[in-house]
């Protein structure tokens, strides 16, 4: 659907059409998604604005996944909002997942809003911005079959890159409200991946992180059987059909889905070496009566396998996980099983939340919600022990060599560079020799450094040029 209501037309002006500003919220995606519309918005004519208040143009790409992700923006709208009143030649844009999530209600609630359009309609923004020019307030949250994406990306990093995979999440889990905002799953042809990694690389880029919110689920909507009689489209097809892309030094993706994560993807990972060892696969409660509950589809037991296996294959692999507490019903005892998990694995990460209930979810309406003491004391001890255990995992990286990955300067001490590991540990390094580095000209983003590791932190480390 894409709904349009008459309104005082905001003046785009010609081409040099004024600055725009992005505020991203929530996940990879939206961050890539914002990366593509920045895009289009430079092609359009606009450059990026110095600080937010200036911007003629302001685009809110919304999260949805808890009621604070929510809520912060409803506060930012009313900021602009008052902005506007001032200024009617303001252009008022919320994407993202809180613009599909209320569609034309974020109208009634915030009428200074020009534009109200949902994820799968990011590759037309200027299109949509097309029809506000005409003086009209649009809503486009219509389900869309999301073109393959002829936009440039205006990319925030000149070293790493996000590259879609697939867009949308078919699972059901109890709690999450994505695959309602998100549609339905779409994945993009190899050949298009590869396409868009060619061009990456040969604009300077040298890491790839593939993304989907199931990752584990692409190809499963693309046609073709293998002569075996498998599917022919696997994550672990694509990661062995762009593995050779010269240029990219590194391939990571995310994020990973325990039911679906195979061995043959394990095995491809150790085999293929420019896959980095990190892992991002949520196991949300170390409970199983929890995790059916959350209709998750696997076993504790299960994700014990996984991790096992891909140690046995990889030894100094990374793992991290997201991790829900105080699901409804969820005991005291249940929750210690998810302490002790994080525990047992002994996770390098993990990103930790209280639940939080969902609209057009099935949990938020059962009766055995917890009470916000319980999220709060659960929530806290649980961050403890994670910081506690990433401490513990950054010790084995104590006096060895790393392989860095230079992505600039380090923003908090302009004497120190700044990458990542292979495993994902974020590393700061002294400035290097100025004979160092390509063509003698001292170190640039780009460049694969070796650096040893003198001190440790939960979730950084620090050392020298090696
Ligand atoms: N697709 C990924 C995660 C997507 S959302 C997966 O399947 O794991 C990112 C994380 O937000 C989730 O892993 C979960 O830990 C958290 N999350 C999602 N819905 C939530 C809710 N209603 N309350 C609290 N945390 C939630
Ligand atoms: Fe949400 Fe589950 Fe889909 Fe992840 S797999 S996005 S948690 S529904
Ligand atoms: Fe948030 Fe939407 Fe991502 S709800 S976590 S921005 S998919």
């Amino acid at each position: 659907m894409t709904a349009t209501q008459p309104s005082a037309p905001p003046a785009l002006g010609g081409p040099g059409r004024g600055s725009y500003w992005i505020t991203t919220f929530g996940c990879q995606m939206n961050k890539a998604d914002s990366e593509r519309m920045a895009g289009i918005l430079e092609g359009m004519g606009y450059r990026e604005a110095n600080a937010e208040l200036e911007a003629d143009l302001v685009l809110y790409n919304t999260c949805t996944i808890r009621d604070n992700a929510e809520q912060k923006v409803y506060s930012y709208l009313g900021r602009q909002a008052q902005r506007k009143r001032a200024n009617p030649h303001l252009t008022l844009v919320v994407a993202g997942c809180v613009a599909q999530q209320e569609g034309e209600s974020l109208l009634r609630r915030v009428p200074e809003l020009d534009l109200v359009m949902g994820p799968q309609h990011a590759n037309r923004l200027d299109t949509l911005l097309g029809q506000v020019e005409q003086g009209q307030q649009v809503v486009a949250t219509g389900e869309h079959h999301i073109l393959e994406d002829i936009t440039t990306a205006r990319r925030d990093s000149q070293v790493c890159a996000w590259v879609n995979v697939i867009y949308g999440c078919n699972e059901r889990c109890t709690y999450c409200v994505v695959p309602s905002v998100r549609g339905r799953e779409q994945s993009r042809l190899p050949e298009a991946i590869r396409l868009e990694m060619e061009g990456l690389a040969a604009r300077g880029f040298r890491e790839i992180t593939l993304l989907g919110q199931n990752i584990d689920a692409y190809g499963r909507d693309l046609p073709g059987i293998t002569p075996e009689g498998r599917r022919q489209h696997t994550l672990t097809d694509l990661l062995q059909a762009v593995h050779d892309v010269e240029g990219i030094e590194r391939i990571r993706f995310a994020t990973s889905h325990p039911r679906y994560f195979t061995e043959r993807l394990i095995d491809a990972c150790a085999d293929l070496p420019k896959v980095c060892e990190h892992f991002h696969i949520p196991f949300q409660s170390g409970d199983d009566a929890v995790l059916r509950a959350m209709a998750r589809g696997y076993t504790v037991d299960r994700y014990r396998r996984i991790i096992e296996r891909i140690r046995s294959r990889m030894p100094d692999a990374a793992i991290s996980a997201d991790v829900i507490v105080a699901f409804p019903g969820e005991t005291d005892a249940q929750y210690r099983r998810t302490l002790e998990l994080v525990e047992e694995i002994g996770f390098d990460q993990v990103n930790t939340a209280a639940y939080s209930p969902r609209p057009n979810t099935p949990a938020a309406d059962w009766p055995d919600q917890l009470s916000e003491a319980v999220k709060v004391e659960r929530l806290q001890a649980l961050n403890a022990l994670v910081e506690r255990v990433a401490r513990q995992r950054s010790e084995r990286y104590r006096g060895r060599v790393e392989q860095v990955l230079v992505e600039g300067i380090n923003p908090r001490d302009p004497a120190q560079w700044m990458g990542r590991t292979r495993t994902n540990r974020l590393t700061f390094f002294g400035a290097p020799l100025p004979e160092s580095g390509r063509d003698g000209r001292g170190l640039e983003p780009g460049d694969l450094v070796n650096v040893s590791i003198e001190e440790v932190r939960a979730f950084s480390l620090s050392g020298t040029l090696a």
